[in-house]
């Protein structure tokens, strides 16, 4: 096993994937395997993090191994000390890296310098823990990809990036509504596509959230404003506003759809007060089973 970081979902391929989502589900009925015995993770965080902080944490505490969580204000990723430096003198303490960065080349740079396992836990481009947590949250729910489709309604962000490549790459269909300033991302639309053509998944680009969940399996959606654009939120809230999950929205999806969302949510923004409380909801096993993903995750990047 020579495969060192998880920078993006297309650092995966579907066997890797499907592997990973049975390992998931292994780790989360059987919650007492301590193969981790004395291994640390280091936890390099630019933004704020509540999910991914302590799904983290928990999961190395419950392999037996432990996290050391380092804040930007201590660190100082590339502003204090180069990230190269930062990369080689973290692989001389620690077995395992997960990091939270504004720029994506942040998270390349220290998967490029590290001698261990680097993890990306969101970056403005990506957010690949979220999206194989996601997949093994639909897999419990309905038991397979082929033949569903996503909807993903708002904006193209790191969360859309990833669930896009992860359902191009697993064969699930995938539409995404968003107004056409905040479409996904040209690159990773091509990396997805050639995936899709493999996998037989189909992807769909709309300005009309309306057409993107009708019939859909799957509604999801993310925030307009992420973390580091508070300064656009109120050119946002114009912007999306035909973007809102709604129920005049959700009436267009399947019957028997399920909701989406990685939290946190802004409710009254992409989404309406009381639908993510509803029964189609499943936010919160989304972020339980961030915790069986990481776990499955780490132990794949170490060879466990
Ligand atoms: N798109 C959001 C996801 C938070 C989990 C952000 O980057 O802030």
């Amino acid at each position: 096993m020579d495969r060192r970081y998880l920078v993006s979902v297309a650092d995966l391929n579907a066997k890797e994937i499907f592997s990973l989502i049975l390992r998931a589900k292994e780790l989360k009925d059987n919650k007492s395997e301590t193969l981790l015995t004395k291994k640390t993770l280091a936890l390099l965080f630019e933004k704020p993090s509540l999910r991914t902080k302590v799904s983290f944490d928990v999961a190395m505490y419950q392999l037996g191994g432990h996290t050391i969580y380092l804040s930007d204000n201590e660190v100082g990723l590339g502003k204090r000390e180069p990230v190269s430096d930062i990369a080689a003198v973290l692989s001389r303490y620690v077995d395992i890296i997960a990091a939270r960065t504004f720029l994506h080349s942040t998270i390349q740079l220290l998967a490029q310098y590290s001698t261990v396992p680097v993890i990306n836990a969101l970056s403005d481009m990506e957010h690949p823990c979220q999206a194989l947590s996601d997949l093994f949250t639909i897999y419990e729910k309905k038991g397979n990809f082929k033949g569903l489709t996503l909807a993903y309604v708002g904006d193209g962000n790191n969360v859309s990036h990833s669930i896009l490549l992860a359902s191009a790459i697993v064969g699930m269909n995938i539409c995404l509504a968003s107004p056409a300033e905040y479409m996904v991302n040209k690159s990773i639309l091509e990396v997805a596509r050639k995936y899709a053509k493999i996998s037989g998944a189909s992807i769909l680009l709309t300005e009309e959230a309306g057409s993107a969940v009708k019939g859909a399996d799957i509604v999801y959606t993310d925030v307009w404003t992420s973390m580091g654009q508070e300064a656009e939120t109120e050119k946002r809230r114009y912007d999306f506003k035909a973007f809102q999950l709604n129920k005049l929205l959700l009436d267009k999806a399947s019957k028997e759809a399920i909701i989406m969302h990685p939290l946190p949510a802004h409710y009254g923004d992409e989404v309406e007060a009381g639908i993510l409380d509803s029964d189609q909801s499943v936010i919160y096993d989304q972020a339980e089973n961030r915790l069986h993903m990481q776990k499955a995750v780490i132990l794949f990047l170490l060879g466990k």
